[in-house]
């Protein structure tokens, strides 16, 4: 079919261009036949302009009423080329919203290119579309893409990519493709497979990340290598996480850790700060990031990913209660375990209901019980017979505040920093289960309580992680991030007394909660990797197999190196302050890694079943 170029984008017109003979191509974004006057709001990927066909009903590229059946055809998300004369709106219709509100275009022809059916969800209306079936946008995801916002987010994630691009060609960093269809590197996922046609019961896997061949990169001299990459890894899904996802990759030679943190810091940075301007994005610049180890974030907040909007750290009052006669608190602490807790500001005045259903919460999370204290100001609650026990200026009231002296509440309220108005959350148990609990709590009362600033990207450093963590259900050591993380030197004396004592040169970016970005200093000598294997529970034998490769390139002159991986998804995630992943995807996966758009994945014919060797296990009665 011929049609005719476009002379200019919908989102350009304006009053410069009034009288101006135009030719635009695009789709009908919003119909409306006013009984004869007819318009069309029009929409190219640039935005929208309203079209206005005259009442005589103007006729397609033969001419005026020749083809005046087509009209018929100009129904929402119709494909039209049309062609017509700026005229500016009467000042009673200009639409101040728009961007080319002022003016319209008079069409005099048109032709449909290709018309629509009626469609599956109302794509010009953002209202509606709130309530629409995810799979169902999903399944015909490319019209949902037609959505100016969903647009916008590919055009944003675009952005975030040649940003990044553009910051490391400036560094001398090459952007190098690595395999596809490779085999296994461990990520702490399980690998999806893709069976080998010449030799039946052979497997490539795909990557869970490029690690392996980066760090080859590394060993092969490239010294500044990076990559937009693809990984897959068959693990449950979460709202930040998909099957398939795209981290940038990169790995620099001859670096010790500060050189990596203060590339990626900077990266980060300038990449935020410019597509929050461009993009007009309701953000603060991003401030210069926090720095806490791990040992400290989890003492503080709980967790190795907190959100530093608020403050509402964590207090321990382990040794304030351990005389108490309180007795879950006291055997709690006879037995090594620890009683802390969190500040839920204002949270004095909650009802007896709204407590019990934070305890349920609470054991929502793990908890085996949760105990709370309000804090009021004296002066509202003296009499003893309010159940208030006074504690330094304040009051302090609850089930359990009778079974403290006033010294005891008095230290309780100093160690938390409480103040007149809080509900002390307490939760006694050991160091790691409380943490996990009070992790979570400290998160909702930050929803609860409005303390996560929309405003806010607040980037920071999790540093010296440990290196490996013991698995109970395997009993065996695996590995905090992966098993190329290189142990911190002053910690290698530990390796067959106290493994659990070493720390990593490991770096992880949490921004407002989430884990943006991880990285490590890696093992560059051959006989350490061996050593780390070994302590991973991997025999010589099983090292060889899988990772011969590595330990035999470390034989041959590796440089020192380390990198890391932001995933990209997830920035641009929170650049949008999206919830779910699939958001900020073009065609993602739901479920357990359904495509619906696709019906993938799908049954194979028995032929391709032959071809590769396979046939179903007969199920296990
Ligand atoms: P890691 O496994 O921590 O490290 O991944 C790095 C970053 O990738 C993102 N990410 C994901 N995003 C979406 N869906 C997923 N399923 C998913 N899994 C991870 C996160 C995460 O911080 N090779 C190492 C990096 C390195 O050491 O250089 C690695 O892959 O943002």
């Amino acid at each position: 079919m011929s049609f005719l170029q476009r002379t200019h984008a919908c989102g350009d017109l304006r009053a410069a261009h009034e009288s101006q003979t135009v030719i635009l191509n695009g789709w009908a974004h919003r119909v409306r036949d006013l009984g004869g006057l007819f318009f069309v709001d029009f929409r190219d990927r640039t935005g929208i302009v309203q079209l206005v066909f005259p009442l005589s009903r103007p006729g397609g590229e033969g001419g005026r009423g020749e083809r005046a059946g087509d009209m018929a055809n100009i129904r929402s998300e119709a494909c039209l080329s049309v062609s017509g004369t700026v005229r500016m709106r009467n000042e009673s219709t200009r639409n101040p919203k728009m961007a080319t509100g002022d003016i319209e275009v008079e069409i005099e022809s048109f032709s449909v290119l290709s018309p629509a059916k009626i469609l599956p969800f109302p794509v010009s209306d953002e209202d509606q579309m709130l309530g629409v079936n995810e799979e169902l946008r999903i399944k015909h995801r490319y019209l949902d893409i037609r959505r100016p916002k969903m647009y916008r987010t590919l055009a944003l994630r675009a952005a975030v990519i040649r940003k990044i691009r553009a910051f490391l060609d400036e560094r001398d960093f090459l952007e190098i493709e690595t395999p596809i269809i490779t085999r296994s590197t461990p990520e702490g996922a399980r690998d999806y497979l893709v069976p080998y046609r010449i030799e039946p019961g052979k497997f490539y896997a795909l990557p869970q990340s490029p690690q392996q061949y980066k760090q080859l990169l590394m060993v092969a001299g490239c010294e500044r290598y990076y990559q937009i990459a693809k990984c897959f890894r068959d693990e449950s899904q979460r709202a930040d996480r998909q099957p398939e996802f795209t981290q940038l990759d990169l790995e620099m030679s001859f670096v010790h850790q500060e050189d990596v943190l203060s590339l990626s810091e900077d990266l980060l940075r300038q990449v935020c700060n410019e597509v929050i301007a461009e993009f007009g994005l309701p953000l603060d610049p991003i401030e210069p990031f926090a720095r806490l180890s791990y040992d400290e974030a989890i003492h503080l907040y709980g967790c190795d990913k907190p959100d530093l909007r608020f403050g509402l750290q964590l207090f321990d009052i382990t040794d304030e209660v351990r005389e108490s006669e309180f007795s879950v608190f006291r055997t709690t602490a006879e037995k090594g375990g620890l009683i802390r807790g969190v500040r839920y500001p204002g949270g004095s005045g909650l009802s007896r209901k709204d407590i019990g259903e934070l305890e349920t919460l609470a054991k929502e999370f793990g908890a085996k019980g949760m105990a709370t204290l309000s804090v009021e100001d004296s002066g509202e609650a003296t009499a003893p017979e309010s159940g208030y026990v006074s504690a330094g200026g304040l009051s302090v009231k609850g089930s359990i505040a009778k079974f403290f002296k006033p010294a005891e509440l008095e230290a309780i309220v100093k160690k938390s920093r409480a103040e007149a108005g809080d509900l002390l959350l307490l939760i006694a148990d050991e160091y790691m289960a409380g943490n996990n609990v009070l992790f979570r709590l400290r998160n909702e009362i930050g929803d609860r309580c409005g303390l996560r600033d929309k405003r806010k990207l607040n980037f920071c450093w999790i540093l010296d992680f440990p290196l490996v963590e013991w698995d109970e259900a395997t009993q065996t050591w695996s590995p905090s991030h992966h098993p190329f993380t290189a142990p911190k030197d002053e910690d290698l004396l530990y390796i067959d007394s106290d493994p659990g004592r070493i720390r990593a040169d490991c770096y992880d970016v949490v921004c407002n909660g989430t884990e943006m970005a991880s990285g490590s200093i890696r093992i560059h000598r051959s006989d350490v990797q061996a050593k780390i294997f070994t302590l991973l529970g991997i025999d010589p034998a099983t090292q060889q197999e899988r990772f011969g490769h590595i330990l035999e390139a470390f034989q041959y002159g590796a440089p020192p190196h380390g990198g890391i991986a932001p995933g990209i998804d997830r920035l641009v995630m929170v650049l949008l302050d999206e919830e779910n992943i699939r958001e900020v995807m073009a065609f993602p996966k739901i479920g357990q890694g359904y495509d619906p758009l696709m019906d993938a994945p799908s049954t194979i014919d028995e032929a391709q079943w032959a071809e590769l060797g396979l046939a179903l296990r007969p199920a296990k009665p």
